[in-house]
């Protein structure tokens, strides 16, 4: 099991991401919420990307809080930005400021997502196609565009993008969001690829069944306290964001292996 699995057996300590600056987008809510907070506590600088400043700004009070009794602990920062609506300009902005002040970017988590209207393919609205691949899919390319850079200069950099069971494997109804996902493992594999002799790793993970809003709003009858919490599936999150996982790329990862 931790031979085939290693990225579910990695025990997380305080120190497993010192020293790295990190990037979380939808980090104010469901898995982004938790992975913020478990990289602060291995000792990362999280930079906290979301739409909803309220949010952003409970996860900062948490890491605060974390930061009072533990001095491995770094005060995070935060970036509201509607990854919709982002431009181009938005993010080379973005990238700007992180190198300005924090000089380098080691990682970068690639989070949020939007589900859409799970519905029959004659029926997905223009408009709501173009809401999921702008933000599950368009907004990481631009993104991953502006910081590739400043991820080249890092000693070991590492981006993960989050993919799903339907980006691998097609299902009725969930159209738009299906297809985002198939987008992500390509984009992933082709980043992958063309930087296998560089120090910058790219990967997916696959949470799989997790309790969030999201999962609620896919699985309205569903009891929540049958599926995994975000903080039981963090070890795999942790482990690709550290150098152990070192070497380690173009891989997509499941956090709940069938
Ligand atoms: N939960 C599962 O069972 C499951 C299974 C497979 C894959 N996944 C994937 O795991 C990732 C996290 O999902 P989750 O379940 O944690 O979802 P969630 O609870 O709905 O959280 C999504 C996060 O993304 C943010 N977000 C959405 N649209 C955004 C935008 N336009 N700009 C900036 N931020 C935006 C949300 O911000 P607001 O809170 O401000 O809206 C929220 O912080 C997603 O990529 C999802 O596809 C989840």
């Amino acid at each position: 099991m931790v031979e085939q699995y290693p990225h579910l057996a990695f025990q997380v300590h305080e120190k497993s991401l010192a020293n790295k600056t990190i990037l979380v987008t939808g980090a104010g809510a469901g898995i982004g919420k938790q992975a913020a907070l478990v990289y602060a506590q291995s000792g990362a600088e999280v930079i906290l990307l979301g739409r909803t400043v309220s949010k952003l700004e409970a996860v900062y009070d948490e890491i605060i809080a974390l930061k009072a009794s533990s001095d491995s602990v770094k005060q995070p920062s935060i970036v509201p930005l509607d990854l919709h609506g982002a431009k181009a300009s938005d993010y080379d902005g973005l990238t700007g400021i992180i190198e300005d002040q924090y000089k380098k970017l080691d990682g970068i988590l690639l989070n949020a997502s939007v589900l859409g209207n799970l519905c029959p393919f004659e029926q997905i609205k223009e408009s709501e196609y173009d809401e999921v691949m702008q933000t599950n899919v368009k907004s990481h390319f631009l993104l991953v565009q502006s910081m590739l850079g400043l991820l080249k200069r890092t000693k070991l950099a590492s981006v993960i993008f989050t993919t799903s069971s339907v980006g691998r494997q097609g299902r009725a109804f969930w159209g738009g969001y299906a297809i985002s996902k198939f987008a992500t493992e390509g984009m992933m594999q082709v980043l992958a690829d063309e930087h296998k002799n560089s120090l910058v790793r790219f990967n997916c993970i696959n949470p799989g069944a997790t309790r969030t809003d999201m999962r609620a709003k896919a699985y309205p009858g569903e009891d929540p306290k049958a599926l995994k919490t975000p903080a039981q599936i963090m070890a795999a999150y942790v482990y690709l964001m550290s150098d152990i996982s070192r070497g380690i790329t173009g891989q997509s990862l499941d956090c709940q292996p069938m």
